[in-house]
């Protein structure tokens, strides 16, 4: 088992294709990290070089204390999982599992008890006498996944291994990858574009945007604290909410006006950082759950946004419901009993002490920093 560490690593294609700048980060021995991102950011070229399939155009990639900058992919301890797992197709899973160690000149017997410990970790013992035609796809990717625990590896590289599958296999799956990652206590870094894939899985997660690096945080720290624009909206489903407005003084207090008739006080938490924006614009950003909830509705004196209600999704345990203020729409997650009705207008309390604000200038978040 082995850190992985890369330091100022970049990519470029030929073309002058950025795909990766300056990429530095510390994964820990026996850690699970999440690279997230929309496509074409630059996870899956992160990832290549850490294998080794792709040479880097700058900075050092590490596994262990060994730098692998020079070392060919068959030696550097590391083990793939693909989206596209193409397994031999006139080999049993058993043969699959074991052709790489084959490959390898393992002996015999060698061979035969890590097939079937992978076997009993992935609960494919009962296949491995099949073909692949003769499988499911969770099944396949199961065998797919065992290929890459059969080598016993000291760092797991998986590039989406679950976006062939169907929603609910994915959720399976997820489940299970998590479950092998407590098992056996290696190092992983999984790439996924799915933002509920990294938050469910990751012990920590990178989020990605144009092959730079946004924010590296455990998903609880991305989710309340989203260090930009950009991490706010990616993070979250529904997305967060966001309105532009002002911050404006108010006797001792500040406030910020939004949109038609939308004024809030600022929480006391941002209030010192958010004195310099007085009588300058800032975007708040609202989580949907922070608007209208029973949580929301419970606070003495919160403030209200009045909207009319246009859209009412059901999703059983939640309604999520789509309101608009003049130009500006927003989502709000309430209890599926709370009725509303499409056209009617509303006003949802707003639970602003859950308020996220940025500086429209830079995107980045604004806040106290408390050390
Ligand atoms: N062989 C290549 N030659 C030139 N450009 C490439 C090559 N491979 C990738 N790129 C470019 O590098 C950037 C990053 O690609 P990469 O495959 O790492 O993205 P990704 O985050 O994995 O995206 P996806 O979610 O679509 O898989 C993209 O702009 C892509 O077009
Ligand atoms: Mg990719």
């Amino acid at each position: 088992m082995a850190k992985v560490t890369l330091k100022n690593v970049d990519k470029v294609y030929p073309g002058n294709v950025k795909a990766v700048e300056n990429f530095s980060l510390e994964i820990r021995d026996g850690e699970f990290v999440v690279l997230v991102g929309p496509s074409g950011c630059g996870k899956s070229t992160t990832l290549r070089m850490v294998a080794g399939l792709e040479e880097i155009s700058g900075g050092t990639i590490a596994i262990g204390e060994r730098v692998v900058n020079d070392i060919p992919p068959k030696d550097r301890d590391i083990a793939m999982v693909f989206q596209n797992y193409a397994l031999y197709p006139h080999m049993t899973v058993r043969e699959n599992l074991a052709f790489g160690l084959k490959l390898r000149k393992f002996p015999k017997q060698e061979i035969a008890a890590r097939v079937d410990e992978a076997a009993r970790i992935l609960g494919i013992a009962e296949l491995l006498d099949r073909r692949p035609k003769a499988l499911s796809g969770g099944q396949r990717q199961r065998v797919a996944v065992g290929r890459a625990i059969v080598r016993k590896p000291a760092v797991f590289l998986f590039d989406e291994p679950l976006s062939n599958l169907d929603a609910k296999m994915r959720v399976q799956m997820r489940v299970e990858i998590s479950r092998l990652h407590n098992q056996l206590g290696a190092t992983m870094i999984y790439v996924t574009h799915d933002q509920v894939e990294a938050m469910t899985m990751g012990e920590r997660i990178v989020v990605m945007k144009d092959g730079v690096i946004q924010q590296v945080a455990d998903p609880l720290g991305l989710y309340d604290r989203p260090a930009n624009r950009f991490v706010a909206g990616f993070i979250g489903m529904p997305p967060m909410n966001i309105f532009a407005g002002h911050i404006r003084s108010d006797g001792e207090t500040l406030v910020f006006e939004g949109p038609v008739g939308f004024r809030a006080p600022v929480p006391d938490k941002d209030r010192a950082a958010l004195a310099a924006y007085r009588d300058r614009p800032v975007t708040l950003g609202l989580r949907p759950e922070d608007i209208g909830s029973a949580a929301a509705e419970q606070l003495a004196g919160a403030p209200r946004i009045r909207a009319s209600v246009e859209v009412i999704e059901p999703m059983g345990s939640e309604s999520y419901v789509y309101f608009r203020l003049a130009d500006v729409t927003f989502i709000s997650r309430v209890d599926a009993h709370r009725k509303f009705r499409v056209g009617e207008s509303a006003a949802p309390a707003v639970f602003i002490g859950k308020a996220h604000f940025f500086d429209p200038a830079t995107d980045r978040r604004i806040e106290t920093t408390t050390s």
